[in-house]
């Protein structure tokens, strides 16, 4: 008999400024493409990221110990997204516009080596809200 595979998630939540802006593009595309997006001065949201690992139950009862994950989350994203400009402040997103798309493949890039450095569970989603009540999920790179 398997052993049954279960997925654990951890949350956090971040605010965050960022302005929608492709460089390639003339500022009248930009504001057509992205409208108050595109906004000079940049605006602002609260985000959510939940990031999700699967993997069997072992002895000790933990797929990855919620607080190592929880540390990994803030080293890898809290610490330097959290009350920063995503396109000004943040060295792993430069080249990037900041969508939740784009936020999601980068989280992920950054959180899926070292959780799978702890050996155990596989990051199988990283979840990322860009407020209440839109998210998008990757589920690898
Ligand atoms: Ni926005």
């Amino acid at each position: 008999m398997t052993s049954p595979e279960l997925e654990l998630t951890h949350c956090i939540e971040f605010s965050s400024a960022h302005r929608l802006h492709d460089p390639a593009l003339t500022d009248a595309e930009n504001a057509k493409l992205y409208g108050p997006c595109n906004n000079l001065n940049g605006h602002g949201h609260t985000y959510r990221l939940e990031v999700t690992v699967r993997g069997c139950v072992p002895r000790s009862g933990m797929i990855i110990d919620l607080n190592v994950l929880r540390v990994i989350m803030h080293e890898e994203v809290f610490d330097h997204v959290d009350h920063k400009h995503l396109d000004k402040d943040v060295a792993f997103l430069a080249g990037r516009i900041s969508t939740a798309e784009n936020l999601a493949l980068a989280f992920w890039e950054r959180l899926a080596p070292p959780i799978e450095k702890r050996g155990g569970g596989q990051l199988v989603r990283v979840r990322v809200y860009e407020g209440s009540d839109s998210f998008v999920d990757c589920f690898g790179v």
